[in-house]
């Protein structure tokens, strides 16, 4: 697999360098939500080729490639400053072998004792009942559950679990409240014909249904969801995934109308093989209008909703962590950007994407540290990628490792070096905190970016251009900078 690509949000906004001596700049931005095509060819010229919605453009002339992005990020809405826990060190892992509660005290336990720096732990959906329901528990694997989150309040930690957007219809009436509510409330998106439209995504019944977060009732749905999980277990934030919105189907479980032009438009966008693919028909039908047009809004909507949960449930700053985004999110959510392959090609394409999300106002931004996919062996060439990644990783806004099944990467299970790295790169970043948070305090004010392409801060230095610099050095602010060893 390469690096995620476009699947996982749109952002149809450009910053161009019209010239590196002086750094003048210039930026467009289409407010618009549909799928699209964005072609540089023949250069120099940009074409934007969307297929429906509005045309609206705006222009920002600068002149600086800062001023550029500051103007933009006005226009789609200021970030929110994240609690300062957040900026912390955080621990996760999909899917720890065994799947149990002991197991993951275990490896939580172990990184503590190893003195390395860290606030958050983190879980997907192995605590959840095997059925792979939100909001539910595993009591046997995951028995005693809220008391050790409680435990980790009282060190002084926070506990975020995976939330997916997906519910499970195929439970007994009366006994799954997330379904119940959402038909009660008449919450879930529907079909062309005006039926519950049915997906799938993880629940093991094979059935998935979709709250319709464009729906004004939307947020008393997702609210009582949260705060009935809360009262079981003291949850600190969310984190949102699958929400680009994810079908494993590409389709009902009935297929999608056929002869529709819709749902074959007589243009597709070359990356998609189809327009469906991995999502849910386009003539599905949402409260903001059809899942064509409102598609890439999902995960911007479901931002909002569970930023506005957390915020009845815990009367505190919200935490959200959103895989999909799109314009004006950062006010909602933060991002991590989805299924990395464990390469020292992904480990560098991770640090364009946290400068991108920061040019696109979702400062609060990192890639799976130790990657996401791939790392299949404890040998010498996993330990040191790991380390260096965690040399990189710990300078993301959103510092957190995260990987998928094959085997432990929490610095203490690849051994004594990438421990040590983890000791020295987290103590770094932790010293700096404070300053990292008054950054995070300038992107609420005025729009400026936490970590930034050294162009920003010298943009008539033409060497900050060139592509070994744009693409793998960093700075936080204007007064410290990231230049890993590549
Ligand atoms: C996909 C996410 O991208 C990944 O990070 C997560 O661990 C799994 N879903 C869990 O289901």
């Amino acid at each position: 697999m390469s690096a995620p690509g476009p699947r996982y949000g749109s952002h149809p906004f450009y910053l161009n360098i019209e010239d590196v001596t002086t750094g003048t700049s210039n930026g467009v931005f289409l407010l618009n939500s549909n799928a699209m095509d964005v072609l540089l060819q023949p250069e120099p010229a940009i074409t934007y080729r969307p297929i429906g919605g509005i045309l609206d453009m705006f222009v920002f002339l600068g002149p600086k490639p800062d001023d550029v992005v500051r103007q933009y990020i006005h226009l789609i809405g200021l970030p929110e400053l994240p609690p300062f826990w957040a900026l912390g060190y955080h621990q996760c892992r999909c899917c720890t072998e065994p799947h149990t509660l002991a197991n993951q005290k275990l490896i939580t336990e172990r990184t503590i004792s190893a003195g390395i720096p860290f606030d958050v732990q983190w879980n997907a959906k192995e605590y959840m009942e095997p059925t792979f329901d939100d909001f539910t528990i595993d009591q046997k694997r995951f028995g005693g559950f809220a008391d050790w989150v409680r435990h980790l309040h009282d060190i002084g930690m926070h506990y975020v679990p995976i939330v997916d957007p997906g519910i499970d219809p195929a439970q007994k009436a009366g006994q799954y409240a997330p379904y119940d509510d959402g038909v009660s409330m008449d919450i879930f998106i529907k079909n062309n014909t005006g039926g519950i439209f049915i997906g799938k995504t993880w629940q093991t019944s094979g059935k998935t249904v979709y709250p319709d977060f464009s729906h004004p009732g939307s947020i008393k749905y997702w609210t009582k969801q949260y705060q009935e999980f809360h009262n079981q277990v003291p949850i600190d934030g969310s984190w949102n995934d699958m929400n680009e919105v994810d079908n494993f189907l590409s389709a009902s479980i009935y297929g999608c109308p056929a002869n529709n032009s819709l749902e074959t438009p007589p243009y597709l966008p070359k990356q998609l093989p189809k327009i469906q693919d991995q999502t849910l028909c386009m003539s599905a039908k949402q409260y903001a209008g059809l899942h064509y047009n409102v598609h890439n809004l999902y995960a911007f909507y479901m931002a909002i909703a569970t930023d506005e949960a957390l915020k009845t449930v815990r009367n505190k700053r919200p935490f959200v962590i959103s895989r999909a985004t799109s314009p004006g999110q950062g006010k909602y959510s933060g991002h991590w950007n989805g299924d990395t392959d464990t390469t020292y090609g992904e480990l560098k394409w991770t640090i364009g994407s946290v400068l991108d999300m920061n040019m696109f106002g979702i400062p609060l931004a990192g890639g799976d540290i130790c990657g996401f996919m791939g790392h299949s062996e404890n040998n010498t060439h996993g330990q040191e990628l790991c380390a260096r990644w965690l040399e990189v990783g710990a300078f993301y806004p959103f510092s957190r490792n995260h990987n998928t099944k094959i085997m432990d990467q929490d610095p203490v299970a690849l051994g004594t070096m990438v421990t040590r790295a983890a000791k020295n790169a987290l103590s770094t970043r932790y010293t700096l905190l404070p300053y990292l948070y008054t950054l995070f305090y300038h992107a609420k004010t005025n729009g400026d970016t936490v970590s930034r392409p050294l162009f920003f801060e010298y943009p008539a230095d033409k060497h900050t251009y060139e592509r070994t610099v744009a693409e793998t050095q960093f700075m936080w602010g204007s007064a410290f900078m990231v230049a890993p060893f590549m």
